[in-house]
C-alpha cells in the first residue's frame, strides 16, 4: 500500500516553495512570511501534511496489538515509514531504527539504558565546548548519579572543534565520545568520520548529535561508521514529536529497556517481564504512529528532491549570506568559513541587543531566532549572553537574504548605530 503523496524525482528547487503552504502567508497586510528559523523547526510539505491528515481520516488505528484490518495497515504503514527511514541513513536493518520524541529523548535513552548499564564511577565521557543542552545535561545527570567524568573538546576561535586537544583527550581512554554533528549555532560541519575513526582506536563509542545534520545533507551511519546516532523529525520536514535513534545493533541488543509499559515485552508476570526484541524493547507505549507515518513522507520528499542538490543549495545560501551579512559594519558573524559550515548564520550587531534584532526583523516578516539556542556554554566561550541566528532550508532564497540584509540596515537606523 502506497500512501506518500507522489513527488517527481529531482524536484527542482526554484519550484519547491509551492509545496509549503506555510509560505504563502502575510505576517501582517502586505508583509510576506521570510522563514529563516529552520534550525529551531523545519516547515513541513503538503506531501507529509496530506500523509498524516489521510492517516486519520482513513487509517487511524493503534498498532501492534488488533488483528483486525485497520490496525494491520496502521501497522505496515508505521513500519513501511521504519524501512524508509533505515534506508535513508543506509541502516543496514530497520530494527536498528528506534522511533523516540526526538533528538534529546534519544540521548537520553543512550544515558539511561546504555550509561547506567555500561559505565561505572570514574568512566570518562569525552563531550564538546559546541553541543546543544540536549547532549550535555544527559551526561551531566548520568554522571552526578554514578560518578562518570565529562571532559570537552574546546571550541578553537574560528569555531572548529580544536582536533590536537581532542587527540590528546583520546589519551584518557574515553569510553564514549558524543558530539554534534553540525552546531546549532555556529553552523560548524565537524569532521565525524576521521573522529568516530580516531575515537574507535582508543576504544570509545561514538554518538554523533545528528539533528542538524540528517536533515541536510547525507548521513551514512555505516560509512561513518558511528555507534549511536540520534536526530529529529521535524527539522527535517516531518512533524514534531517524532525522533530517531540509531545504533549498532550488538549494541541495542545488550541495552536494557529505557521505559517500561506496552509493547516493549514479549511476557509479563506479577513480578518479571521478558523484554520485546530490538527495537520494541525501546518503544513503551502507544507510540507517535501518524509522527512516524509522517516522517516516513518527509524522506520520501527529501529523497525526491536529493540531500546532494539540497546541501549544495544550502552552501550557496550561506556563502552569500555571510558575504552580505558580513559586509554591514559593526556585524560580527560567528563561525568557519562557509566551505566548513552549513547553512547557519549566527550573528551579533554593535550596540543592539540580538533580542532587538529579532523583535525589528519580525516586523519585516522575517522570523530568525535570538538567544542562547539552547548553547549557554557555547555563548559562555564566545563571551555573549545572546547570538541573532538565520538558518536556511530546502525553500530559502537569495531574494531572501536580501531582505535579511535590508532589515539589519534598518535596525541600525533606528539604533543610531
Ligand atoms: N535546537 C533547536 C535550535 O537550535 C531548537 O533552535
Amino acid at each position: 500500500m502506497e500512501t506518500q503523496t507522489s513527488v517527481e524525482l529531482n524536484k527542482d528547487l526554484k519550484d519547491l516553495r509551492a509545496d509549503f503552504p506555510v509560505l504563502e502567508r502575510q505576517v501582517k497586510p502586505g508583509v510576506p512570511l521570510i522563514y529563516l528559523d529552520s534550525a529551531a523547526t523545519s516547515q513541513k510539505p503538503l506531501a507529509v501534511i496530506e500523509t498524516m491528515d489521510e492517516f486519520y481520516r482513513m487509517s487511524n488505528a493503534n498498532i501492534h496489538r488488533g488483528i483486525h484490518f485497520l490496525a494491520e495497515e496502521a501497522t505496515l504503514m508505521y513500519e513501511k515509514s521504519r524501512a524508509r527511514i533505515a534506508h535513508f541513513i543506509n541502516s543496514p536493518s530497520s530494527k536498528q531504527i528506534v522511533f523516540t520524541r526526538n533528538t534529546t529523548e534519544a540521548i537520553n535513552l543512550v544515558a539511561y539504558s546504555w550509561g547506567r548499564t555500561f559505565l561505572k564511577e570514574g568512566d570518562t565521557i569525552l563531550l564538546t565546548e559546541m553541543e546543544h543542552h540536549s547532549n550535555l545535561v544527559p551526561w551531566q545527570i548520568l554522571s552526578a548519579a554514578i560518578g562518570t567524568k565529562l571532559e570537552f573538546i574546546p571550541v578553537t576561535p574560528d569555531g572548529l572543534l580544536d582536533l590536537e586537544v581532542f587527540h590528546n583527550l583520546l589519551d584518557l581512554h574515553p569510553k564514549l565520545v558524543s558530539f554534534t554533528h553540525m552546531s546549532n549555532v555556529l553552523g560548524t560541519i565537524n569532521p565525524a568520520k576521521q573522529m568516530i575513526s580516531d575515537a574507535h582506536q582508543t576504544g570509545a563509542l561514538v554518538l554523533l548529535d545528528g539533528a542538524q545534520s540528517v536533515p541536510h545533507f547525507g548521513v551514512d551511519v555505516q560509512d561513518l561508521d558511528v555507534d549511536f546516532l540520534a536526530f529529529s523529525g521535524h527539522k527535517m520536514c516531518g512533524p514534531t514529536g517524532i525522533g530517531v535513534l540509531y545504533a549498532k545493533r550488538e549494541l541495542l541488543e545488550k541495552m536494557p529497556p529505557f521505559l517500561g509499559g506496552g509493547d516493549m515485552i514479549k511476557r509479563v508476570h506479577l513480578r518479571e517481564f521478558t523484554a520485546n526484541e530490538i527495537p520494541y524493547k525501546f518503544e513503551a507505549g502507544t507510540p507517535a504512529i501518524a509522527e512516524a507515518i509522517g516522517l516516513g513522507a518527509a524522506v520520501t520528499y527529501l529523497n525526491s528532491i536529493g540531500m546532494e542538490p539540497i546541501a549544495k543549495h544550502e552552501q550557496n545560501l550561506v556563502q552569500y549570506a555571510i558575504d552580505q551579512i558580513g559586509s554591514i559594519e559593526g556585524v560580527t558573524i560567528y563561525g568557519p568559513t562557509p566551505e566548513q559550515k552549513g547553512g547557519v548564520v549566527s550573528f551579533t550587531l554593535d550596540g543592539v541587543h540580538p533580542h532587538d534584532i529579532a523583535q525589528i526583523l519580525d516586523d519585516h516578516g522575517i522570523a530568525i531566532r535570538a538567544g542562547h539556542h539552547c548553547a549557554m556554554p557555547l555563548h559562555d566561550k564566545l563571551q555573549l549572553n545572546a547570538t541573532a541566528r538565520a538558518s536556511f532550508y530546502i525553500y530559502n532564497n537569495l531574494n531572501e537574504i536580501d531582505h535579511l540584509v535590508e532589515a539589519i540596515y534598518n535596525v541600525k537606523n533606528i539604533f543610531g548605530v
